[in-house]
């Protein structure tokens, strides 16, 4: 009797312009005097922790981010989204979530985690995201759920990246390693069947990565120190668009030929290496950044074929300022072959 009153009573307070966002209605709650937690507080699998918010309307989300906590806190069985980001928790032991196997994505990003359990996030097999950018790991953690699409890493410490790190993540999507201090990821990548994103920018790299995957639509590795290319290295991709490899070590002898003349290719970042050759693209291709090298010559056979004239360049954006060469040196001809050209800069 009594609940029904009171939602008879919040219908009538908040009408039909009520919020949107769980989260925006608990608060607008809270600014006409409501006390947190009073509302239809949904139990399931243990109370919701004092520190965080639990919207009564969207009993399945946890919000704990910007509190200054320095430990996980219970999370509730129910829980399928928490938000821990922001805070000061400097570890993730063993049984920090050990109720929490229903949890779908997890928010420990901008945080100071040094170490995390074995088993940690073991039993969360519905795990979706699971962010842990910005924190002080040195390592992968190990036993991360396979059920991810989307994984977060970028700006920690890690140094290693252990074979079966990502074993089985037949669905990963997204994968950020970008700006860590890994110096080979040897095959730990092979198997990603699904892996359209991989930045492993910032890093420490030699060479490029082995077994990359198939799938992949998007490849960052800039500001590494990669000095070659393996042959046939874009042969193997089906989707891949955009390839970025700037502030490396590339010279001309670690391009094999015709390594970027292949179709599909949209965007090419070279920019910041050792090149003193333009290298041949393929017609395709839209946007290349060849800027601070030591390019000596323009050569237009790198863009189009002198027999065929016809079979233009695609390209829309060229960057070649900070090379050995001037506007002189590029030759006129180049205006039929480079004709989608809307910006050259020399
Ligand atoms: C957490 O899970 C354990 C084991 O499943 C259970 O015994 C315990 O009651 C749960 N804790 C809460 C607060 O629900
Ligand atoms: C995390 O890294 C920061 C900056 O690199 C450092 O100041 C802090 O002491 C580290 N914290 C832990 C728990 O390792
Ligand atoms: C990948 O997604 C499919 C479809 O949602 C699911 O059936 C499969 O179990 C998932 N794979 C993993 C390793 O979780
Ligand atoms: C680029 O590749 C195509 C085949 O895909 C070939 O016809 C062409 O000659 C190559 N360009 C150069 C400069 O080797
Ligand atoms: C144009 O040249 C490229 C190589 O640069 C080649 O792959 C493609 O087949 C050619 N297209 C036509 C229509 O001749």
């Amino acid at each position: 009797m009594r609940l029904a009153a009171v939602l008879v009573l919040l219908g009538a307070l908040l009408g039909p312009a009520a919020p949107q966002d769980p989260f925006q209605w608990l608060s607008s709650l809270r600014s006409r005097g409501y006390p947190e937690g009073s509302l239809l507080a949904d139990n399931t699998g243990g109370d919701c922790p004092e520190v965080c918010d639990c919207p009564p309307t969207f009993p399945v989300a946890m919000y704990c981010d910007s509190r200054g906590m320095t430990a996980v806190p219970f999370v509730p069985s129910r829980m399928k989204y928490v938000y821990l980001q922001h805070n000061r928790i400097t570890a993730v032991p063993d049984g920090a979530f050990a109720n929490a196997t229903n949890l779908v994505w997890l928010m420990l990003h901008e945080n100071h985690i040094a170490s995390v359990g074995k088993k940690a996030f073991a039993k969360m097999a519905r795990l979706d995201r699971l962010y842990l950018s910005h924190n002080n790991l040195t390592k992968v953690p190990a036993n991360l759920p396979s059920s991810l699409r989307d994984l977060r890493l970028e700006h920690n410490g890690i140094a290693k990246v252990p074979a079966g790190a990502f074993a089985g993540m037949d669905n990963l999507t997204i994968l950020l390693l970008n700006d860590n201090a890994i110096q080979d990821v040897g095959a730990a990548l092979k198997g990603l069947n699904s892996l359209t994103l991989l930045d492993a920018s910032g890093n420490q790299l030699k060479k490029v990565p082995e077994s990359l995957p198939e799938m992949l639509h998007q490849l960052y590795l800039e500001s590494n120190a990669i000095d070659a290319i393996p042959t046939n290295f874009l042969g193997g991709f089906t989707q891949l668009q955009y390839v970025r490899m700037a502030h490396n070590q590339l010279t001309d002898k670690g391009i094999p030929a015709n390594t970027f003349n292949v179709s599909g290719l949209v965007e090419l970042d070279l920019s910041f290496n050792k090149l003193e050759r333009i290298p041949t693209v393929s017609t395709t291709l839209e946007h290349l950044y060849l800027q601070a090298n030591q390019i000596k010559e323009f050569s237009l056979g790198s863009f189009c074929s002198v027999v065929d004239v016809m079979n233009f360049s695609k390209l829309k954006v060229l960057r070649l300022d900070g090379n050995e060469i001037s506007l002189q040196d590029v030759p006129t001809e180049s205006a039929l072959c480079l004709r989608m050209a809307g910006e050259i800069a020399v």
